[in-house]
């Protein structure tokens, strides 16, 4: 091997060790650059006599494309390698199932409350919210509830820290104590415009009727397929100059049928005893096919409001009447697509849950 050969064996040898592209354009310096083998060989013909000059320089200039000849495909060949690391770090598999987004739905009981107030918003019912933890007075004695009621016995109620012995805090049993929390705020909006309104005293002036319903979560000690600790209810009240159980019956009856989209339910009003309605009565639905056929079904409670429920309004049971009503949203919620167990509403199993969505 002449010089030449060895000196592009090395060139060649030095390239094939490097990997990064930047190293490789310092080892092609030492080759080729200004102060490197190949400009020193060429500076080196003009020592030589003229006939010799001739063929080296031809020999050197061969030596010289051979290098860069190595040089490019050198360089070609780290490029190649990086696309093809890139290629490997960014590999997309197009044949992986796609990932799928969940898709959340309303709780079945939600739905049902939300189609109560369209219901009850399309008869020109308001919506109220009330606290969870009520006192004593808006319980039950506000709505003429007796002291020795069963409802009022440790069986029934959860009592919670912070009240009195007087005035205990609990958790509400139903909703009825935002009849009379909305009542009162009603009432002491429209009488405080009244000139003829004597403090203290009750309220029978003029005003707008009190219209509306109020869904939320209420508590009892109880527990099994039909009874949660926890469940809703949706109180309605409705009360004016001029509102009678006939109304009660119209309202009730409209909002049922429109509820189960079955114009051929039959309701039942059946004579019962709660202490805030005089007369009062359960209400039972009976569907006219289906699974259900044949029986009666209650959904809920209601009635003619007392008179002494009126007073705790701060109104004038002489001039203002009118009804109210308890319902059960979880059990209409049930009725509605036949579930026969109330605890699977508040398991949180998903795949029972997602079946409403
Ligand atoms: N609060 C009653 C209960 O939980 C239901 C009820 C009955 C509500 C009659 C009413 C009513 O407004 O008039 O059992």
């Amino acid at each position: 091997m002449n010089d030449l050969q060895t000196v592009v064996e090395r060139a060649r040898a030095a390239f094939d060790t490097v990997h990064a592209p930047a190293e490789l354009e310092n080892v092609k310096a030492q080759y080729l650059g200004k102060s490197g083998c190949i400009t020193d060989l060429m500076k080196g013909l003009a020592a030589l006599p003229v006939d010799e000059k001739k063929s080296r320089g031809a020999a050197i200039n061969q030596a010289k494309q051979a290098i860069e000849a190595a040089l490019n495909a050198r360089r070609q060949a780290l490029a190649d390698a990086q696309l093809q690391a890139q290629l490997q770090a960014e590999a997309l598999d197009v044949t992986l199932p796609g990932r799928q987004r969940g898709v959340g739905g309303l709780h079945p009981v939600s739905l049902s409350l939300e189609r109560i107030q369209t219901i009850f918003g399309s008869m020109g019912f308001e919506v109220a919210q009330g606290p969870e933890i009520e006192s004593d007075w808006f319980n039950f004695t506000a709505l003429n509830t007796p002291e020795n009621h069963p409802a009022r016995s440790m069986h029934d109620t959860f009592y919670v820290e912070g009240g009195t012995e007087h005035a205990p805090n609990l958790l509400r049993t139903h909703t009825s104590p935002m009849q009379i929390r909305h009542a009162v705020q009603h009432v002491k909006k429209h009488r405080a415009a009244d000139a003829a309104w004597v403090q203290g005293t009750l309220f029978s002036g003029a005003m707008p009727e009190i219209r509306v319903i109020a869904p939320g979560r209420t508590y009892r000690v109880d527990s099994d397929a039909t009874h949660s600790p926890m469940f809703h209810q949706c109180e309605g009240l409705w009360v004016g100059e001029n509102v009678s159980f006939k109304d009660l019956k119209y309202v009730f009856t409209d909002f049922c049928r429109t509820f189960f989209e079955n114009n051929d339910l039959v309701l039942r009003f059946r004579p019962s005893f709660f202490p805030f309605t005089e007369p009062s009565a359960e209400i039972d639905i009976q569907f006219p096919s289906g699974p259900l056929a044949g029986r009666w079904l209650e959904v809920a409670g209601s009635g003619q409001v007392h008179p002494n429920v009126i007073r705790n309004m701060g109104l004038d049971p002489e001039r203002y009447i009118g009804f109210a009503f308890g319902m059960g949203p979880d059990r209409l919620t049930m009725l509605r697509y036949g579930v026969n167990d109330l605890r699977l509403f508040f398991d949180g199993d998903i795949r029972f849950l997602a079946q409403f969505r």
